[in-house]
């Protein structure tokens, strides 16, 4: 399963490369599941996509690795904890009215009722819900814990999307309950001073940064997406 929508270009040789994309996301996966050897073994994992700007693609990374891994028949959650600017409902097709985190961290639903599988998916989603007006203070409360614990016993992965790191405080308090980080990057787009700012917020916080997805990577020789380990990443 892939959303090729997402990608959508007007680069017509993009755009006939869906195929080599998917193959893409698998590679990530792979990387992936090697960088989380050794986190958490009993629950699920729980990986965090963030970036140092908006649009940097950390929405369409989230979801597409997520749905490489539903594919290899794990259960997977997807978690929009951007609650100022919720993409996961649209980029699933759904009603982006749907109930979700803010309406289960508001007290207004369950959480089995804030979640729901959109259709034609292979994963969950826990969507943003309604846009509240302090996103911060709402994940910043002790019921986001015992939330993760919850759903750590009923998914195999759990897949977190959050709003820029160095713009709001709720990405990095988040990372506390996370088995990792995964930092998009855009290539050509993301300021090098942000995504140098953003690692330092991240390693100050302690946060297992698992490795960086490329986003916007494409030529004709290597891949659209790709996911470099962060040892390779430092060229400073
Ligand atoms: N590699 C890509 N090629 C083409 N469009 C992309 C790519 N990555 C992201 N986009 C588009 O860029 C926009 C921002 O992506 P998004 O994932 O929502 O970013 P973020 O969540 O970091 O703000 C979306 O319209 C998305 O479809
Ligand atoms: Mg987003």
């Amino acid at each position: 399963m892939f959303f090729k929508n997402l990608l959508a270009t007007d680069d017509p040789k993009q755009v006939k490369d869906v195929t080599r994309i998917s193959e893409s996301f698998k590679n990530i996966r792979a990387n992936m599941m090697f960088a989380l050897v050794g986190t958490n073994k009993e629950k699920a994992k729980i990986i965090l996509f963030t970036s140092a700007e908006q649009g940097d693609g950390k929405s369409t990374s989230c979801i597409n690795v997520a749905a490489a891994y539903a594919d290899s028949n794990a259960k997977v959650l997807v978690v929009d904890a951007d609650l100022r600017r919720p993409k996961i409902a649209r980029y699933t097709n759904s009603d982006r009215k749907t109930t979700g985190l803010s309406d289960y961290l508001g007290g207004f639903c369950t959480l089995e009722e804030a979640i729901s599988r959109p259709e034609g998916c292979n994963f969950d989603c826990l969507f943003s819900g309604r846009v509240p007006p302090n996103p911060s203070e709402l994940l910043m409360i002790d019921e986001v814990e015992h939330m993760f614990e919850e759903l750590s016993e009923k998914y195999d992965y759990i897949f977190i999307d959050t709003p820029p790191v160095g713009i709001v405080s709720e990405t990095i308090y988040l990372t506390q309950f996370v088995s990792g980080v995964v930092v998009v990057v855009k290539k050509d787009s993301s300021h090098f001073k942000a995504v140098k700012e953003s690692i330092s917020l991240l390693e100050f916080a302690k946060a297992n940064i698992l490795g960086f997805v490329v986003n916007d990577a494409f030529d004709a020789k290597s891949k659209k997406y790709y996911y470099k380990r962060r040892r390779y990443y430092y060229y400073e």
